[in-house]
C-alpha cells in the first residue's frame, strides 16, 4: 500500500488548499459532454469545503499549445458544470496572479498547460503554483503519470503535500486487483492497437490468468492463431509479440465475430464463424457464441481488471459483444476495476456503473500503473 499522507488526517479549517484533480473532460461547443471525472472529484472537494477549508482546483484541458490562450481549451464549462454539481458558484481564476488573491470557498484555477513551464515541470512555475496553498492535495490519478509543474513539482515546493481521498482510492483499488488478486484474475484488453498496449499486455501475461482481448487487438491475435482476418484492422507486423502472450497466459480464442465491410452507423452487422471471414470483410465485434463464453469466464473470475471495448461499440449493431462483457462484469462477484476513456464510455452506454467495484478516472495512468511503472505524481508523495 502506497505510503503518504492523506488530505482526510490533517487538519483542514481554515487552510488554504490547492487540489490538483484531472478535469480533462470531452468538452463540445463549449458544454461537458460526459461529467464522469467532475463527479469523481465531488467527494473530495465537499470534504474539503464542509471541513472549513478555502480550495483552488487545479487541472488541464486537453493539449494546448503553452504560454497562449486558447478558449476552446478554456476551464469555463467546466467551472460552470462543477458549479452546478456542487450548488455553488465556481469562478474560473484566469492565471495565477488572480489565485493568489482570489477570495472566496473554491475556485478553479484556467488549464494549467496555458501556463509556460508546466510540461517541462519548470521549478520557477512549481513553486509558484504551490505558494497558492498551504497545503497542496493531490487528487489526480488520472495525470499523475506526467511529471509535470501541476502534479509533481507543486507537491515537492509545497510546504505540506498530500493525497487526496480519490487517489488514494484508485491507487488502493488498483493495488488490491494487482498484488495480492482474488484467483482466477481475467483482464480484458480492448482497442484498436497492439502497439499501444503491448506493454501492459506483457505485464498481464505475468500477472493474469486469462487475457480476453478486443478490437484490432483480438484481430493482430486471431492473425497470428492462423486464423482468416480479411480486411480487418491489425498489426501484421506484432503478430509474434501477441503469439508470446498467448504462449505465456490463456488467450481465448473466438469462435465467431460480427462482421461488416466498414465500421459506420448503417453498416449491417453479419455473423461470421472465425475460420469463415472473407477477404473484404472486416471484424467489428465479437460473435454471441464468442460472447457467451467470454461472460462464462468473467462469472467464475476472483478479479477482473478491464480496459478496452471489445467491438465498434459506438455503432449499435458492433455493440453487443462489449454489452456483453460489461453486464458480464457487473452480474459477476469478483472485485472488479475498469479504466480508459472509451472502457467508461461504454460502462455509461450499457448503465452498469453500479455493478463494477472501482471505476478508475485514468486512461493512461490505469496503462502505466498496471504496467508496474512508477506514477511520478505519486512518487514524489511517498519521498516527501
Ligand atoms: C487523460 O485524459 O488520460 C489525462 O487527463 C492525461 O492527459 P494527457 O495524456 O494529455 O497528459
Amino acid at each position: 500500500m502506497p505510503k503518504f499522507k492523506r488530505m482526510q488526517d490533517l487538519e483542514l479549517a481554515g487552510r488554504r488548499l490547492l487540489i490538483r484533480e484531472d478535469l480533462n473532460v470531452p468538452v463540445r461547443e463549449g458544454v461537458v459532454t460526459s461529467d464522469a471525472r467532475i463527479r469523481a472529484a465531488l467527494p473530495t472537494l465537499r470534504m474539503a469545503l464542509e471541513r472549513g477549508a478555502e480550495v483552488i482546483v487545479l487541472s488541464h484541458l486537453g493539449r494546448p499549445q503553452e504560454g497562449q490562450f486558447d478558449p476552446a481549451l478554456s476551464l469555463a464549462p467546466v467551472a460552470a458544470r462543477l458549479g452546478e454539481l456542487l450548488g455553488q458558484t465556481v469562478p474560473l481564476l484566469p492565471g495565477i496572479e488572480a489565485a493568489a488573491t482570489a477570495e472566496g470557498p473554491i475556485a478553479l484555477l484556467e488549464n494549467t498547460r496555458f501556463l509556460t513551464g508546466e510540461a517541462a515541470n519548470d521549478d520557477a512555475l512549481a513553486e509558484r503554483l504551490a505558494s497558492l496553498g498551504d497545503i497542496f492535495v493531490m487528487d489526480a490519478f488520472a495525470v499523475a503519470h506526467r511529471a509535470q509543474a501541476s502534479t509533481e513539482g507543486v507537491a515537492r515546493h509545497a510546504s505540506l503535500a498530500c493525497a487526496g481521498p480519490l487517489l488514494a482510492h484508485e491507487l488502493e483499488a488498483l493495488a488490491k486487483a494487482l498484488e495480492k488478486p482474488a484467483r482466477p484474475l481475467v483482464a480484458i484488453v480492448g482497442g484498436a492497437k497492439v502497439s499501444t498496449k503491448l506493454n501492459v499486455l506483457d505485464s498481464l501475461a505475468a500477472l493474469a490468468d486469462c487475457i480476453i482481448v478486443g478490437g484490432g487487438i483480438a484481430n493482430t491475435f486471431a492473425a497470428a492463431a492462423g486464423l482468416p482476418i480479411g480486411a480487418s484492422l491489425h498489426e501484421a507486423s506484432l503478430k509474434a509479440n501477441a503469439s508470446q502472450v498467448a504462449d505465456k497466459v490463456e488467450v481465448p480464442v473466438p469462435v465467431d465475430w460480427m462482421v461488416g465491410k466498414r465500421p459506420g452507423p448503417d453498416e449491417r452487422a453479419v455473423l461470421r464463424l472465425a475460420d469463415q471471414v472473407a477477404d473484404d470483410e472486416a471484424i467489428l465485434d465479437i460473435g454471441p457464441e464468442t460472447a457467451r463464453r467470454f461472460k462464462a469466464r468473467l462469472a467464475d473470475a476472483g478479479t477482473i481488471l478491464w480496459n478496452g471495448p471489445v467491438g465498434v461499440f459506438e455503432f449499435d449493431q458492433f455493440g453487443e459483444g462489449t454489452r456483453h462483457i460489461a453486464e458480464g462484469i457487473a452480474e459477476s462477484n469478483a472485485f472488479s476495476i475498469a479504466g480508459g476513456g472509451d472502457t467508461l464510455a461504454a460502462i455509461e452506454k450499457y448503465g452498469v456503473r453500479d455493478g463494477i467495484s472501482c471505476i478508475s478516472t485514468g486512461g493512461g495512468a490505469f496503462l502505466e500503473f498496471v504496467e508496474g511503472k512508477s506514477l511520478p505524481g505519486v512518487a514524489v508523495l511517498e519521498a516527501l
